[in-house]
């Protein structure tokens, strides 16, 4: 069941990927939607990292990320701690050679070294989630998309990729869990427009834009209430 429905995703988007060829010339892909590869080089950077370096690196992203990585401070302010090392890796990457673009970030980024991204990524993953949001209404539309999908839109459950109790996964999938809900909103409305592409196979693209703003917030507040109880 889960792996048609990956394979749907990603003949989906073979099939975009063709129809659009048709009309626009290939200039129109010459930017990648990243430049990570998970080739065994990049893996072992990230296994023989030194977390205590990473922490000593995140002092100075503490002022936004909060100390150990959890994002109190503003909402929309993502949290780093518990994020699988390989997400946190990627995006800084992304950051860096922008292909994820962000004022703040980018300055940030290519002060790093991919060492220094191994370091700060192993570190924020030995964090635990951030705490669940209490207060958060969870509704039984947000349950449905992210434990079943939606088979009518092609939508397959978030679960599927990002963990049943939205803890992320290897290598690159983000934990959803305790993340603040005004951060998730707006990136996935930025992943909605297209302005956030920095997703492998266009897969958060797509998911996106299958879903209406009413489903963002809920799916927000949902993943909110998950986290360190
Ligand atoms: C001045 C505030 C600020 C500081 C300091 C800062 N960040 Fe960020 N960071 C942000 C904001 C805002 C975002 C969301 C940007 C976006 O929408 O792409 C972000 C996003 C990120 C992301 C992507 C998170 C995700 O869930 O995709 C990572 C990883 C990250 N920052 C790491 C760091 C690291 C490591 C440092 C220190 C070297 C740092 N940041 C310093 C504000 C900051
Ligand atoms: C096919 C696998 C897959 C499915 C299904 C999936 N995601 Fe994702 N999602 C990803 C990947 C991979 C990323 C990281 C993209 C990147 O590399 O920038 C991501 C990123 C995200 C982010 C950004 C996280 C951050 O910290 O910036 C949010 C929010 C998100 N997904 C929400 C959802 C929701 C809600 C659903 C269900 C409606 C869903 N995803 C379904 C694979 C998936």
């Amino acid at each position: 069941m889960k792996n048609t429905m990956l394979k749907t995703m990603k003949n989906t988007c073979t099939v975009v990927t063709v129809v659009l060829g048709l009309g626009i010339s290939s200039s129109a892909f010459a930017a990648a939607s990243s430049q990570v590869v998970w080739d065994k080089a990049t893996r072992d950077l990230i296994k023989f990292a030194d977390s205590e370096k990473g922490k000593q690196t995140a002092e100075v992203c503490s002022s936004c990320h909060g100390k150990d990585g959890t994002a109190t401070l503003a909402e929309n302010f993502p949290s780093l701690s518990g994020q699988p090392a390989g997400a946190t890796y990627k995006q800084l990457m992304d950051y860096k050679d922008n292909t994820r673009g962000h004022g703040i970030m980018q300055n940030f980024a290519t002060t790093l070294s991919r060492q220094d991204m191994a370091n700060l990524a192993v570190y924020y993953s030995q964090q635990s989630l951030p705490t669940a949001k209490t207060g958060k209404t969870v509704t039984e539309t947000a349950i449905r998309l992210a434990r079943k999908g939606d088979g009518d839109r092609l939508l397959p459950p978030c679960a599927t990729c990002h963990g049943d109790k939205g803890e992320g996964a290897t290598v690159d999938v983000p934990a959803l869990a305790g993340q603040n809900p005004s951060y998730f909103v707006t990136i996935m409305r930025t992943f909605k427009s297209g302005t956030r592409a920095n997703d492998i196979y266009n897969r958060m693209r797509i998911i996106a834009s299958a879903l209406s703003d009413q489903e963002i917030n809920e799916l927000a507040d949902y993943y909110a209430s998950l986290g360190t109880k």
